[in-house]
């Protein structure tokens, strides 16, 4: 997706998210998380007044903006996407939010008790520089709450099947393990929720082609096939077990002084 895409891509499908997922379930993300999922994991990663939080590729900043009224934190948003963060700033009216466009890597500067990465770890070829660099941005005993596609690397035949391959890395487990104990970040809990996004998928799926011709019309029918063709290949892969979902909280253990 293309920077200045951003805003019509929110406005087109915003609908069609409402009544995907459950009542109240939908607080903006752009993602296969329900905002139960996302607030239950902010609370295990120790979020409450006063602690704080960046939050990484935070998109539209809907899980962000969510945490932060619900639970009361510092709350700083990064992401690349300047139309993104132009609508994060104008929905977080009147909630103490910071926002910044930047890529990362490098980490924004500062210290934090808590990182979150929802629903991006995918876009990272190289997870071992992000890991570190995250590392180097928590303090000790600070926390990372991420969600990561798990998986053997996709194949050529499936990058050339899914829209956007280049933003897609899985991440086999046993690799992940290895890289969060080299940089530092102890696994406190972890959870398969590849059963919960499953259903989260398919009934996107199903809300967008209810909504089809609304879309078409603001998006194009190119992106919406694109749109309908990634949905459907995570739908396949979650349930087939090609693809597994996982929440993870992980703890800084020691000093590792990484390069941000
Ligand atoms: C799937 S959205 C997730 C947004 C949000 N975390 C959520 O759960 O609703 C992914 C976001 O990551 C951003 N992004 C991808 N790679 C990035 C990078 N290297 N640095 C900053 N932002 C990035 C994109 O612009 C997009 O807004």
């Amino acid at each position: 997706m293309r920077q200045d895409e951003r805003v019509s891509f929110d406005g087109a499908l915003e609908s069609a998210r409402q009544s995907a997922y459950p009542p109240g379930e939908f607080v903006g993300q752009e993602s296969f998380m329900c905002a139960t999922e996302i607030q239950s994991l902010a609370v295990r990663a120790g979020i409450a007044p006063g602690v704080s939080v960046l939050d990484l590729c935070c998109g539209v900043a809907g899980p962000g903006r969510f945490i932060t009224a619900q639970l009361g934190c510092s709350y700083l948003g990064v992401d690349s996407s300047a139309s993104a963060i132009g609508i994060a700033r104008g929905r977080a009216a009147g909630l103490p939010c910071r926002f910044e466009v930047s890529r990362i890597p490098p980490m924004p500067v500062g210290q934090f008790d808590v990182v979150l990465l929802l629903e991006t770890m995918l876009a990272f070829a190289d997870k071992d520089t992000l890991l570190r660099r995250i590392s180097s941005a928590l303090r000790v005993g600070g926390r990372l709450a991420f969600t990561v596609e798990e998986g053997q690397p996709l194949t050529a035949g499936e990058r050339e099947s899914m829209p956007d391959a280049d933003t897609v890395w899985l991440v086999p487990l046993s690799q992940l393990l290895s890289c969060l104990e080299r940089v530092g970040l102890q696994v406190g809990w972890v959870e398969e929720c590849s059963r919960s996004h499953s259903m989260v998928v398919d009934a996107l799926i199903d809300a967008f082609k209810a909504e089809q011709s609304e879309i078409a019309a603001h998006l194009g029918r190119r992106a919406l096939d694109e749109l309908l063709a990634a949905h459907r290949l995570w739908s396949d892969w979650l349930r087939s077990g090609r693809v597994r979902k996982f929440a993870f909280v992980v703890e800084k253990s020691r000093e590792t002084g990484a390069r941000r």
